[in-house]
């Protein structure tokens, strides 16, 4: 059968490394045509090299409004029919020892630009009455994580947008999909200047991550969470009181305590 994605043209962010770079070629296979986007454009060219379909790259950097100004005139006579808000970053260490920009930084990329990104190119899909809309959001966003307290802040805005904007949108033919992945094996805790080794030796691989990513959207999923021990996880943080989880996660996260880590 043929995918909900074929002929429709798709706007990935964040796709010159990890996730993003692991959703596309399974995104080329399926969909019309693809429109890739990140600050680093010969990354970008090296993902979009092997891909079986058309492909249109933007170098834009969305921790910044200019940036998300540029992808947006870029994008002015472009049909979008599927946006995935997938770039995002995080800021690892004690609060305070973040300077003020690194963190309005990462708010405009994780929350921003991405709600920006939605608000402009779901005019015209409501107008189609068709079109589709995956954010990801993270598993860091369904409860508070020490020595990452303003990015796990920044995916609960994500994960409660997707929430209730797809609540929203029930009924229009636009579908509203959540990804929240746990760990996963990319460069993210080392650009979020967080010792890796650990955490990844517990992680996923980007590859299974993106592959549930677009099954989402296929099956308009509400919440779609890779990997088993990640959905026990979020059975269990309704459940079991925060006097017993926060503990946890502060052992869990504790080497994110040392950040940054370069
Ligand atoms: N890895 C995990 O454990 C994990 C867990 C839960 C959720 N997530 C989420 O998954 C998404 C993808 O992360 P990842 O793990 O694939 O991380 P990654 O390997 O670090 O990739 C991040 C992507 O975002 C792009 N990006 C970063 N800063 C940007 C900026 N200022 N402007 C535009 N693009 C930017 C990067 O490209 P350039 O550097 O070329 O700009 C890259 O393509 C993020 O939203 C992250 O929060 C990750």
């Amino acid at each position: 059968m043929a995918s909900w994605l074929a002929g429709r043209t798709v706007l990935l962010t964040g796709a010159s490394e990890g996730i993003g770079a692991a959703m596309a070629p399974i995104l080329a296979q399926r969909c019309g045509r693809l429109i890739l986007t990140s600050r680093r454009q010969d990354r970008l060219d090296k993902v979009a090299s092997p891909l079986s379909c058309p492909v249109r790259s933007i170098a834009a950097d969305l921790s910044h409004p200019a940036g998300l100004d540029h992808l947006l005139e870029a994008l002015e006579a472009e049909r979008v029919d599927v946006l995935v808000n997938n770039a995002g970053a995080g800021l690892g260490g004690p609060f305070c020892n973040r300077e003020p920009e690194e963190l309005a930084a990462m708010l405009q990329l994780n929350i921003t630009s991405l709600v920006m990104l939605t608000r402009r190119l779901l005019v015209p899909m409501l107008e189609r009455r068709e079109g589709a809309v995956l954010n990801v959001g993270s598993m860091a966003g369904f409860v508070g994580v020490p020595w990452l307290s303003a990015y796990s802040a920044s995916k609960a805005f994500v994960n409660n947008f997707s929430e209730g904007l797809r609540t929203e949108l029930h009924g229009s033919g636009v579908r509203v999909c959540l990804l929240a992945p746990g760990t996963t094996r990319t460069g993210f805790f080392r650009s979020a200047g967080i010792a890796e080794e650990k955490l990844h030796r517990s992680g996923q691989d980007p590859e299974v991550v993106a592959r549930l990513a677009v099954e989402a959207i296929e099956k308009d999923a509400r919440l779609a969470i890779p990997g088993l021990v990640n959905r026990w996880q979020y059975l269990a943080l309704k459940v079991v009181p925060r006097s017993v989880v926060l503990p946890i996660a502060r052992w869990i996260f504790r080497g994110a305590r040392e950040a940054p880590h370069r």
